[in-house]
């Protein structure tokens, strides 16, 4: 069993294959974190705690006059606030008449085999026959009669410990929540390093690595998605980790509105590290019964570094988060009309470019943005989703049928959150945005953000996006959101509910997607914000790709897609060749190093085949036939990261290795290029030490041991920006 309660030493264990999670019940009933780290055998962790008089942390009043007992020093499991303890707290409320303390103690436990779903938003689950337990720990409040339930998923084989937590009014009056994390380990020491994604539209996800500090380092959106900003992601580490050896902590938040991960240095040296629901701009009240529920967070541990957490990521990530069957099923290579058209075309312009597709050997055309309403450009028509007419004058039914003539499957673009002021539907419902009373609404990109925390909005979106996909065949969706949201505030709740917005918007997007997305098992969503602005595990479940970036440019692409593969599989980046100059950063890379970094992800294109010079068209045809034979190692093979764009100034590299290990792919971009250069070397990894391999296009055989050990020379006569793919086969 991964879970168990010692009843000597009161301590609860949860086990995987490589990780042991510990916790214990103080003398006075409060959770202790005991331990997080490598898999140790039953053992009295008592001896950890270890108990002196520090000056100004009080004691709680059960202590009596034992100085030496301060919840300010003690690690513990869900921190509380008003107890002593100075450190940012698990959860923060207000009950009854104006009392805030919480203080629960541990009043009981359940064990459950599996994963249950978490009530209205996305979780991990189980697949049948897995070995996974849930624990449940109850901790009770007797004054402000809060209970809090802290459940721990358990995923044995995969080293991952799922918590969320829940929150119930048990008292007569009402409760008013201002915070409440979703996950809290306490360390007992601070010498390590975090490590953070941050960007901005189209560069999401660079990577960030510095020491934990004295204060608190928060990271997290207020923008009301995951966003492009900070991603719902962080890893704590070893001053000595790196990719391959030491240890590491990862914290993911499954979930797409504001957020924050906390890491807090304190006083006596400790770290604390907290994530959950952004509480700024969020409370909640409960009426006397009432629950709220927290996301949930996935832990993870690797003691062999970074790439050995990264794969603990993208294993639970591929296998038990997406509901699309298309987490397994293999997916089509694409060509998007974006940059190929913008919003300028009509029905003969977009077949036409649609058939030059299916010549290069696309798979599945994507009608992007422009397709409906009076949306002539981006400040006009979000709303009304029904074709326009003047632009594609045969319908979206015939057209789908002509994109399948030409053997191609279809996509449509779709933005349904979004309204513009010129439409329908803001002319017959301008109360169904997001509003400050008495203010005009507040743009981005020309539009206003529909009121989803309001259920008849959410009913109507339901309605006209399943109208939509019924009414043409359509394999394929891309949902997209295109600003960040500024206002919190819905005209059908309560003035003292209105903290409550910005999270019911996020309960109303997912019950629209649970209505829409699941009930299209058959339809790949494709998730998009801008690009990247909401790449995170809650968008996963429902979407087993993303588009990783408004930024095709491929060097740029390489930071982008090297930040994103920490946490995410490959599986679940899409990214597309196009033209160069390239139109967002005016770079010109050769059409071949394109493609090299398009392939690190789900390819595809996103440029006028019409334009391209017949030597193009067949470099996409060959990228297109490469692309297929490594499609299985690249899908779900082993990740791994070679050379850093951070440190390494003259290449980048990375490596998918199939799960056998008989089958890998290797590449390189060039970044930098020095007269009269030095040889440079590239160590493999993830091979069979003892296999041969033979190297495409290169005489001889090697083993897996010299091409992990001496490497291979990077190839002298590479440029600046060119690149090369090397397939490795077992013989
Ligand atoms: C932002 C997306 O990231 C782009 O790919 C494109 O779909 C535009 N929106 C369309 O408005």
């Amino acid at each position: 069993m991964a879970v168990r309660y010692v009843a000597e030493t009161k301590t609860f264990i949860l086990e995987t294959k490589h990780s042991s999670y510990v916790m214990a019940v103080s003398r006075y009933g409060n959770l202790l974190h005991m331990y997080y780290g490598a898999r140790i055998p039953d053992t009295d962790l008592d001896y950890l705690l270890t108990f002196q008089d520090r000056g100004f942390s009080p004691n709680p009043n059960e202590a009596g006059n034992d100085r030496t007992f301060s919840l300010d020093f003690l690690p513990q499991e869900f921190s509380t606030s008003r107890n002593g303890d100075y450190r940012n707290p698990s959860v923060e409320l207000i009950w009854g008449e104006g009392g805030a303390a919480f203080s629960g103690r541990v009043a009981g436990y359940e064990v459950r085999p599996g994963a249950e779903r978490i009530d209205g938003m996305p979780a991990l689950w189980a697949a049948s026959g897995e070995k996974v337990d849930t624990l449940e720990i109850t901790l009770e409040d007797p004054v402000s009669q809060a209970e809090v339930k802290l459940a721990y998923v358990v995923f044995e084989e995969k080293d991952v410990i799922a918590r969320s937590v829940k929150l119930v009014n048990r008292g007569q009056k009402e409760l008013r929540l201002e915070r409440l994390m979703s996950a809290t380990v306490d360390f007992r020491t601070s010498d390590y390093d975090l490590i953070y994604f941050t960007g901005r539209h189209a560069m999401e996800r660079e990577l960030r690595r510095i020491p934990v500090w004295d204060g608190v380092h928060s990271i997290g959106s207020g923008r009301g998605a995951s966003s492009h900003q900070y991603n719902p992601f962080a890893i704590i580490c070893e001053k000595e980790c790196g990719e391959d050896q030491g240890e590491c902590w990862g914290f993911s938040l499954v979930y797409s509105g504001n957020f924050i991960i906390e890491a807090e240095k304190d006083q006596y040296k400790q770290l604390r590290v907290h994530a959950g629901i952004n509480p700024q701009n969020f409370s909640f009240l409960l009426e006397p019964g009432e629950e709220f529920q927290a996301p949930q967070a996935v832990l993870a541990w690797s003691g062999t570094g970074l790439t050995g957490l990264s794969h603990i990521y993208h294993r639970i990530f591929r296998e038990n988060l997406c509901r699309s069957p298309y987490r397994k099923k293999s997916r089509p290579i694409l060509l998007n009309s974006w940059e190929a058209a913008y919003f300028d075309f009509d029905d003969e312009k977009i077949l036409h470019i649609a058939s030059e597709a299916a010549d290069m050997g696309v798979e599945l055309f994507v009608l992007d943005d422009g397709w409906f309403g009076k949306r002539d450009n981006d400040s006009a028509g979000l709303g009304d989703w029904t074709v326009n007419r003047d632009k594609i004058k045969i319908g979206i039914g015939r057209m789908s049928r002509k994109i399948h003539e030409m053997g191609m499957q279809f996509g449509l673009w779709i933005e349904p959150e979004m309204v513009s002021e010129d439409s329908e539907l803001y002319r017959r419902h301008p109360d169904w945005c997001l509003r400050e009373p008495g203010r005009p609404a507040v743009r981005g990109r020309y539009q206003l953000v529909l009121d989803l925390s309001r259920r008849d909005v959410c009913d109507y979106l339901i309605s006209t996006m399943n109208g939509l996909l019924e009414k043409a065949e359509i394999e394929y969706v891309k949902w997209d959101m295109n600003r960040s949201i500024a206002e919190a505030w819905s005209a059908l709740l309560d003035e003292k509910r209105q903290g409550e917005v910005l999270h019911r918007y996020m309960l109303g997007l997912y019950y629209v997607m649970d209505q829409v997305i699941l009930k299209h098992p058959e339809i790949i969503f494709c998730g998009c914000s801008g690009g990247g602005g909401r790449f995170d595990p809650a968008m996963l479940y429902y979407q087993p790709q993303i588009w990783c970036s408004d930024n095709t440019d491929a060097v740029n692409r390489l930071k982008i897609q090297y930040g994103t593969s920490f946490a995410y599989p490959i599986s679940s980046m899409e990214a597309h060749v196009s033209v160069c100059p390239n139109h967002i950063t005016g770079r010109s890379v050769p059409f071949s190093t394109r493609g090299i970094t398009a392939m690190d992800g789900m390819f595809g294109y996103e440029l006028d085949p019409t334009k391209l010079t017949p030597e193009e068209k067949e470099m996409c045809r060959e990228q297109i036939r490469f692309y297929k034979k490594y499609y299985k190692t690249i899908m779900d093979g082993d990740y791994y990261r070679l050379s850093s764009p951070y440190e390494n100034q003259y290449f980048t590299a990375w490596q998918h290795v199939s799960q056998d290990q008989k089958k890998s792919l290797v590449s390189i971009v060039v970044t930098d290029k020095e007269g009269n250069d030095a040889q440079r070397f590239l160590k493999l990894r993830g091979l069979k030490e003892d296999a041969f391999y033979r190297i495409e296009g290169w005489r001889g055989k090697y083993s897996g041991k010299i091409l992990m050990n001496a490497g291979i020379p990077v190839p002298f006569e590479l440029g600046e920006y060119e690149g090369i793919q090397l397939g490795l086969k077992m013989i």
